[in-house]
C-alpha cells in the first residue's frame, strides 16, 4: 500500500494494524470523512460513550482507531499524542454521516461542563452561558464544516438569540472571561468574538448600533475566521508557533473567508455581505500594518479605510485570543489582556472604539470582584441541580 515506509516519521504499531480496520485514503474515500479539530477532540475525551468510530489519517491510509465499544482513555490519549506530534501530518476523522452524532456528543459534554460551572460559581450569568453555548455550536460548524444552509441557519439563530437576550454588557463580558478562566476547554474563539463584538456594538461605541446592526456585527464575529476551513489541517491544528511559510498559509484565511462567504451569499444564503468584508479585513490594523491589503483608518473617512464592523471585530478578535491558553502562550486574565492591548492600541485599533472598550472591561473586572464577594456570602443557599435535568431547564430553575 505504501512504498515509503522507511521515510515515515510515524509508523503504526503492528498490534494496531492487526486490531484496526485500515482503508486506503483515495480521493473518493476521503470525501466520506470529515476532519475533527483538536479543540473538539478534547471534548470526546470527556464523553462517557460514543456511537461512532474515530479514525485517523496517516499518509495514504485511514485507520479506524476507536470503535464505539472500544472507547477508552488510553486509546484517546494515543490518538491525541499522534494528532499533536510536531512535524507529523496526522488528522483525526469521523465519517461525514456520523458527524451529527459527533456533534451531539460535543454539545452534551459542553452543556454538562457549563452546568457544573454554574453550580460552582455564583457570579456567572446563566443567560450569557446559554447564548454562548448556541454560538459555540454554530461557530464549530463554520470553522470545520464550511458554509451550508444548516450552518447558516444555526448561525443566524444563535446571533438572533444573542441580540434578543439583551444581556447587560458588563455582565456578559465578565461572565465570558470568567468562564474561560475557570474552564479553558469551553473557550470557543468565534463564539467569544461574536459575543464581545455584540457587546462593543451595544455599549462601547460613540453611537451604539441598532438591533439589526448588532445582529450583523455578531454574525461578522461568528464568520470572521470562516476561511480557516480552507487552511490545511496540519497548519490549522499545529500546536506550536508557525514557521514563516506556515504563517503565510495561515494569513490566507482572510481571503479564503471572503471567497467562501461571497460564494454562499451568491448562492442565496441569508448572510449579510458585510460578513465577507469583515472576514477579509479582520487582520488589517488601524495604522495600515495589517494584512492582506494594508487598509488603514476609517472607511467612513476614505476609500482605503477599514469598515466600522471590522474595527469592532478586530478588537474582539485580539481580546478573545489573548484570553486563551495556547501551547506557545499562557492564557491572560482580562486585566492582563487589556494592558497588553493598550500597548499596541495606537497602531492597531480605532481609539474611538478601543478607549471605551478597555474602560468598560476595567469596570467589569471591578464589578465581578463585588459579585464574587456577594456570591461567597450566598454560597450556602445554592440549589443543586438534578443530574438528569436538561441544561436549559435546570438553569431556569436556578434563577
Ligand atoms: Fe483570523
Ligand atoms: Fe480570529
Amino acid at each position: 500500500m505504501s512504498g515509503g515506509q522507511a521515510e515515515r516519521k510515524f509508523v503504526l504499531k503492528e498490534a494496531t494494524r492487526k486490531r484496526c480496520k485500515i482503508i486506503e485514503a483515495d480521493e473518493k474515500t476521503l470525501k466520506r470523512f470529515k476532519a475533527v479539530c483538536l479543540e473538539l477532540f478534547h471534548y470526546v475525551r470527556e464523553a462517557e460513550k460514543i456511537d461512532f468510530s474515530l479514525f485517523f489519517k496517516l499518509e495514504n491510509e485511514i485507520i479506524e482507531f476507536i470503535k464505539p465499544r472500544e472507547l477508552s482513555q488510553e486509546l484517546l490519549e494515543n490518538m491525541w499524542k499522534a494528532a499533536t506530534r510536531p512535524g507529523v501530518d496526522v488528522d483525526v476523522f469521523v465519517l461525514k454521516s456520523d458527524y451529527p452524532k459527533f456533534e451531539h456528543v460535543i454539545n452534551s459534554v459542553r452543556d454538562k461542563k457549563i452546568k457544573k460551572l454554574v453550580e460552582n460559581d455564583g457570579t456567572l450569568d446563566v443567560k450569557t452561558l446559554e447564548v454562548y453555548s448556541t454560538l459555540s455550536t454554530a461557530s464549530q460548524m463554520i470553522v470545520r464544516g464550511g458554509i451550508n444552509n444548516e450552518v447558516v441557519r444555526r448561525a443566524t439563530d444563535a446571533t438572533s438569540s444573542l441580540v434578543a437576550a439583551q444581556i447587560d454588557s458588563d455582565v456578559a463580558a465578565g461572565t465570558l472571561s470568567r468562564m474561560i478562566e475557570s474552564d479553558a476547554t469551553l473557550y470557543d474563539h468565534s463564539a467569544s468574538v461574536a459575543m464581545i463584538a455584540a457587546i462593543i456594538a451595544t455599549s462601547h461605541l460613540p453611537k451604539p448600533l441598532d438591533e439589526k446592526g448588532r445582529s450583523v456585527v455578531a454574525q461578522c464575529g461568528l464568520y470572521h475566521d470562516a476561511g480557516k476551513s480552507c487552511v490545511p489541517n496540519h497548519v490549522l491544528n499545529k500546536p506550536g508557533m508557525f514557521s514563516p511559510e506556515e504563517f503565510e498559509i495561515m494569513k490566507k484565511h482572510t481571503i479564503y473567508g471572503e471567497q467562501e462567504l461571497s460564494r454562499a451569499i451568491q448562492g442565496g444564503a441569508p448572510i449579510d455581505p458585510l460578513a465577507a468584508r469583515v472576514a477579509v479585513e479582520h487582520h488589517e490594523r488601524f495604522t495600515g500594518k495589517g494584512y492582506p491589503n494594508q487598509r488603514k483608518g476609517r472607511l467612513e473617512e476614505h476609500e482605503n479605510g477599514i469598515h466600522l464592523y471590522t474595527r469592532i471585530v478586530s478588537i474582539a478578535d485580539v481580546y478573545s485570543a489573548l484570553l486563551m491558553k495556547r501551547v506557545y502562550k499562557e492564557a491572560l486574565t482580562s486585566k492582563e489582556a487589556i494592558d497588553l492591548m493598550k500597548k499596541v492600541a495606537d497602531d492597531d485599533f480605532d481609539p474611538e472604539i478601543f478607549n471605551p472598550f478597555y474602560q468598560r472591561i476595567e469596570a467589569t473586572i471591578e464589578l465581578f470582584k463585588q459579585r464574587e464577594e456577594e456570591a461567597a456570602a450566598k454560597k450556602s443557599s445554592v440549589v443543586m441541580i438534578d443530574e438528569n435535568e436538561s441544561f436549559s431547564g435546570a438553569l431556569k430553575d436556578r434563577k
